[in-house]
């Protein structure tokens, strides 16, 4: 698939994307040279956004080869030469197990409704499944295995799908943990009617009037120099 071929609107970053890409731009620190892991990639706008900011080397992966094409386009013209790899694979599938960083940011799918594609986006852009953890759980399970100490994570997720869940295991695998950010994101129609019942009763939303908005957090998760202080 050549990304000539591909309709560019498909990867426009989405609003959770750009939470991380102002945190990263805020924190520029965080970036300089460090060693970057971004799963689910999709435009390639947080490896790109981490290579612009100094950021030494970045893998990112994708389920989506189209995601794949558009994201080499990306990167090739962000960091020309040998300072990314893009690799295809589920979640940590194409991570070996010993390789780790000093940076993973991941914007995965986690909206709540299994049949939920937006518009134009591809399948494999919002849905989280049901409960809308389908892709967050199997990233937490791998993530703290993959930070060097010292490393941090910072990553996207509804309110709705858990929030706590999610700060509890993120402590239970020794990473300090909390949430950096909230945006209020508009629902519109075709969220509402695509939104799994259990998940509606849940907290995470602002309602007002007919409007429903869905708060994105923004977590970010440290591992610890050193267990010994
Ligand atoms: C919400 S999009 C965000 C992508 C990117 N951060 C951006 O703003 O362009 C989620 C991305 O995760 C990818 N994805 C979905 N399931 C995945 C999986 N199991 N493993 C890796 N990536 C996955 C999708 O193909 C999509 O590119």
């Amino acid at each position: 698939m050549t990304v000539d071929s591909i309709d560019p609107a498909q990867f426009t970053p989405s609003e959770y994307s750009a939470m991380i890409v102002r945190h990263l731009m805020a924190e520029s620190g965080v970036a300089r040279d460090a060693t970057v892991c971004d799963i689910g990639t999709g435009s390639g706008i947080l490896a790109q956004t981490a290579l612009k900011l100094g950021a030494s080397h970045a893998v990112a992966t994708d389920i989506d080869p189209d995601a794949l094409a558009v994201a080499r386009h990306a990167l090739a013209d962000t960091a020309p030469g040998s300072r990314w790899d893009l690799r295809a694979g589920s979640i940590w599938q194409a991570i070996a197990l010993d390789e780790t960083f000093d940076l993973v940011v991941a914007n995965l799918p986690n909206f709540p409704g299994a049949s939920f594609r937006p518009g134009n986006r591809s399948p494999h852009w919002a849905s989280g499944g049901a409960d809308g953890r389908q892709f967050v759980d199997p990233f937490l399970d791998g993530l703290a295995a993959r930070l060097n100490p010292g490393g941090r994570a910072v990553f996207t997720q509804n309110r709705c799908i858990g929030l706590q869940r999610t700060l509890d295991r993120l402590a239970g695998d020794g990473l300090s943990a909390s949430v950096r950010d909230i945006v209020l994101v508009a629902m519109g129609p075709e969220k509402c009617a695509a939104l799994d019942p259990d998940a509606a009763r849940a907290e995470g939303f602002v309602r007002v009037g007919r409007h429903v908005f869905l708060e994105v957090c923004l977590i970010g998760a440290e591992k610890p120099r050193s267990l010994i202080s």
